[in-house]
């Protein structure tokens, strides 16, 4: 606990602490983590949902996306108490801001919740862009850096739309789902071999250099470029906590390891954060 005890007193302290998140936190909530002894790139060939593959046989791609996503996100997933508790802490001022590796939406979702706002992002699931002023807010200071697999986006207009009907146009057999304007949907969702949007990342990244507290959670950590974050603060001086289940490749530079549950480690570290007073 000492060490949760010394990332609480840095956060009381920070000035810009980052939490960065991967699909460990969202194993709670019952989404499958992508490695591992049950992850889905055992039980899935990572090389059939490349971008390369989407742009060559884009009706294959699809085909094989459908079972992905059912696999994935058939359930409705909910927030764990590990999003509420960084929801907490952003709402709060002790985060500046939430940047997630994950698809799931599921950080999006706890900040409304944490925000009192009551609709979830599911109220604008008919994809227009409306959003509550909590959304609004909470987008701000979420990053999705590898996008978001709830939404589909046109490759020729741009036009975002909810994955659910695409997906079940996909299995009555429409294979690659286009849009009206004749281009053809992609999941809304960094590909392999895809950049990620340049803007996202020059923020997240700039994020890291700002950050004096940077927390790693739920990430093996081992997928470029968003692996480089935790490096990219701890070489400008941030204190860099991993919480994580499994050691990773970033270990030998965190000034803390905490091998635990996230369930466990947030909640906890969100009490000791909260009990000594607000955000300085
Ligand atoms: N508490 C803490 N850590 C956990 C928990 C938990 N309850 N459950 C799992 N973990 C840890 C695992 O030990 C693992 O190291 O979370 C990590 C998840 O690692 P990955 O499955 O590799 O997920 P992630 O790091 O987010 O993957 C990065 O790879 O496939 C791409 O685009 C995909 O965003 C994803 C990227």
């Amino acid at each position: 606990m000492a060490e949760l005890e010394r990332l609480a007193a840095d956060l009381r302290t920070a000035e810009t602490a980052v939490a960065f998140t991967g699909a460990g936190i969202s194993a709670p909530s019952g989404v499958p983590t992508f490695r591992g002894d049950d992850g889905v790139w055992e039980a899935f060939d990572e090389g059939q949902f490349t971008y390369d593959r989407f742009q060559r046989d884009p009706a294959g791609f699809w085909a094989d996306r459908v079972e992905l996503h059912r696999t994935m996100f058939d359930a409705e997933y909910e927030p764990n108490t590990a999003h509420d508790a960084l929801a907490e802490l952003n709402r709060d001022g002790h985060l500046e801001a939430i940047v997630t590796q994950n698809t799931d939406g599921l950080h999006a979702k706890a900040a409304t919740t944490a925000r009192g706002d009551g609709s979830d992002s599911d109220n604008n699931s008919d994809g227009d862009e409306r959003t509550t002023a909590a959304e609004f807010s909470a987008r701000e200071t979420i990053l999705e850096l590898h996008g978001n697999a709830r939404r589909v986006r046109c490759s020729d207009c741009g036009r975002r739309e909810p994955m659910e009907p695409i997906v079940e146009r996909a299995e009555d057999g429409e294979l690659p789902p286009t849009c009206d304007c004749g281009g053809t949907y992609k999941p809304d969702v960094v590909l392999f071999g895809e950049r990620l949007p340049e803007t996202v990342l020059q923020r997240a990244r700039s994020l890291a250099r700002e950050s004096d507290v940077f927390l790693a959670i739920g990430s093996s950590l081992v997928v470029e470029p968003a692996a480089s974050l935790p490096r990219i603060a701890a070489s400008n001086e941030a204190t860099v906590g991993i919480i994580n289940l499994e050691s990773t490749p970033v270990d030998s530079v965190a000034d803390g390891c905490l091998q635990e549950g996230v369930t466990t480690a947030l909640p906890r570290l969100q009490e000791l954060v909260e009990s000594s007073g607000s955000a300085q």
